[in-house]
């Protein structure tokens, strides 16, 4: 029996290693940054497609929603397989629904669970989550150890139908997803844990704040380069993340660096000079999948075909949802016509279109041909 049992923690053991995609990547890593509102399934398959990053990460998402019985928050894990290793990103304050969270994040087939510990939005922060959890580093901890047992949980045999407050509605429809999902991404493997953090809250804190992260041995941490008392003003200081790093690097924990990166040059530069295992880039990415490309640089009306692209592929992704709007998709659209002659003209008319055809007559109207 005990045998038996030492044989079963070594397969478990073996498949956790195998499961630990973070240390397959070709280093440096270079990946999309998550962004609330903006990289979403549609908008992550573009860049995969067309820019190829190491990861991709979900926006962040609610497990308090989750756990109270938000059935359209399960659209922020929608993703496919092109997009992998794909990263469910994750907030709250609950470690009991963190817990609950990380089962139906393994049942969806993630490859990696991301705490969120850096949101400074007032709403997410002034509740204790996010980048406010560097002022309670013990909860910081607890959230880390919860969603550790999540996993263990889904690799033990338990699904999200038997979590206390998942409701019979999300539970149903995880259950559909991952019927859908490869045979092989329905295994039962342990996936790794990594956080998105800051550098502080009011003043740069790395000395405290990060030894308590790597204390609970997460695979890795993304660090933007500023506090939440900075939001997104001033610069990204990078000599701080260069100080978490030489910390993580004592640890098998890997730093990746992020906040004002400008290109794939620029990423890589710091990443030397910096000393970092990579990167994470967010808003250059917008309207800018080739971001991740060395080279590649789209003529106009290719990027536009892209964009029109994307366009249909938002639609097709989320016309049955009842809540359906073309609205967040006219953004992606603008930051797409960015670069030309006559761009903030265009973008008005692109600002009043509703779908991917309005957007074709648009441009057709300018003189491109997106179709
Ligand atoms: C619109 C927007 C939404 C964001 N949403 C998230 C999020 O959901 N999760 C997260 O960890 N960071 C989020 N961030 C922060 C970015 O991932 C990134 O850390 C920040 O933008 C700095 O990197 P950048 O200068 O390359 O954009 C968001 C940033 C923006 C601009």
């Amino acid at each position: 029996m005990r045998l038996k049992h030492s044989y079963e923690s070594l397969i478990r053991y073996n498949s956790a290693m195998e499961s630990n995609f973070w240390q397959n990547l070709p280093k440096p890593i270079v990946g999309l940054s998550p962004m609330d509102g903006v990289t979403d399934h549609p908008f992550r398959h573009i860049t995969k497609k067309y820019g190829n990053p190491d990861i991709t990460y979900t926006e962040f998402t609610s497990v308090e929603g989750v756990c109270h019985g938000a059935t359209q928050l399960l659209k922020d894990f929608l993703y496919d397989e092109t997009q992998r290793p794909i990263i469910g990103q994750i907030y709250g304050t609950t470690p009991k629904f963190f817990r609950q969270t990380a089962v139906i994040l393994c049942e969806l087939g993630f490859d990696g669970i991301d705490i969120n510990m850096g949101c400074p939005a007032k709403n997410v922060a002034h509740s204790g989550a996010g980048a406010a959890l560097i002022k309670t580093p013990k909860l910081a901890q607890e959230i880390i150890r919860e969603t550790k047992a999540g996993i263990e949980d889904w690799v033990n045999g338990k699904t999200s139908k038997d979590c206390e407050d998942i409701t019979s509605e999300i539970s149903t429809l995880v259950e559909k997803y991952h019927q859908q999902l490869p045979k092989a991404n329905q295994i039962r493997r342990t996936l790794p844990i990594s956080v998105k953090t800051r550098i502080g809250y009011d003043s740069p804190v790395i000395d405290e704040w990060i030894p308590n992260l790597l204390e609970m041995q997460p695979a890795a941490i993304a660090l933007h380069g500023r506090t939440l008392k900075q939001q997104y003003g001033g610069q990204a200081n990078w000599e701080e993340i260069a100080r978490a790093a030489a910390l993580a690097h004592q640890t098998p924990t890997l730093l990746l660096g992020n906040g004002d990166i400008t290109s794939l040059q620029d990423a890589q530069q710091k990443i030397t000079t910096y000393s970092l295992d990579g990167a994470l880039i967010g808003r250059t990415a917008m309207g800018n999948p080739f971001v991740f490309k060395p080279k590649e640089m789209p003529s106009v009306e290719q990027l536009f075909r892209i964009a029109y692209e994307h366009a249909q592929l938002y639609e097709q992704s989320f016309h049955t949802d009842p809540r359906y709007n073309f609205l967040p998709m006219r953004k992606h659209l603008g930051w797409y016509v960015h670069d030309i002659p006559n761009a903030s003209q265009i973008r008005q008319a692109i600002y009043r279109t509703n779908s991917s055809q309005e957007f074709a007559t648009v441009m057709k109207e300018y003189g491109f041909e997106v179709i």
